[in-house]
């Protein structure tokens, strides 16, 4: 049977409420990711969410008083309409990557588990570095799918949906031949089992 695009697993998901067990469940992550990003604190700072799924990150992000503006991205129908019902002030852009570009550059692009379902997350990366982000802005992106967590291995199997696996070296090297400067790795919200999201952040000089 031929692999189903994420979008379409995703628009089910949303569709069936499990958009908010998925916000639940990578909250934690999210919270220590942002936690690790260093946003500019003197001057208002722009931001999207790449695979925003319902929105809940951007509207984490608008709380933060030093957010000028942020917007979203996702290609599941359903977890942009979503997102315009929870959020009809927010900007929600219903789109598919790695085809679409925003019409304005970022100082900080955060992502949450949606790198690996792009055939080359590589180039994707290399986008961000050359077209997305503003000159000294930064780039923080976590994945739950790598090789070394071997749980997530059997994902894109049992999901039927292509997922890109890379090591935590390849995914290292990636940001660095994109052009990404001051690479950091991190794995956060270890939990019993789970050997942490592995987060990727990065700046372009
Ligand atoms: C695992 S969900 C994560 C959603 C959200 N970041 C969160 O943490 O709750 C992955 C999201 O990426 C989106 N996605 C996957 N592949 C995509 C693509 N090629 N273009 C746009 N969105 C995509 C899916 O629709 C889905 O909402």
């Amino acid at each position: 049977m031929s692999q189903r695009d994420a979008t379409e697993l995703f628009s089910e998901w949303a569709d069936k409420g499990k958009d908010v067990g998925m916000e639940k469940g990578h909250a934690r992550s999210v919270h220590a990711m942002l936690e690790l990003a260093s946003i500019p604190r003197d001057t208002p700072y722009t931001a999207i969410d790449v695979g925003c799924g319902n929105g809940w990150v951007c509207r984490k992000i608008a709380q933060d008083p030093m957010c000028g503006h942020v917007v979203g991205v996702d290609g599941s129908p359903s977890m942009i309409e979503k997102a315009n019902a929870i959020d009809s002030q927010g900007e929600y852009y219903l789109a598919t990557l790695p085809e679409w570009q925003p019409n304005q550059q970022f100082d900080l692009i955060h992502t949450m588990e949606f790198l690996y379902y792009l055939h080359d997350p590589a180039s994707m990366l290399k986008k961000f570095h050359d077209g997305w982000l503003k000159s000294g802005g930064q780039l923080v992106a976590g994945v739950d799918h790598y090789l070394e967590n071997e749980d997530s291995l059997s994902w894109s199997e049992a999901l039927n949906v292509h997922m890109t696996t890379l090591s935590i070296e390849q995914w290292k090297t990636a940001l660095l031949e994109a052009g990404f400067v001051n690479v950091e790795v991190h794995q956060v919200g270890q939990k019993e089992s789970f050997i942490g999201t592995l987060v990727l952040v990065g700046n372009k000089k």
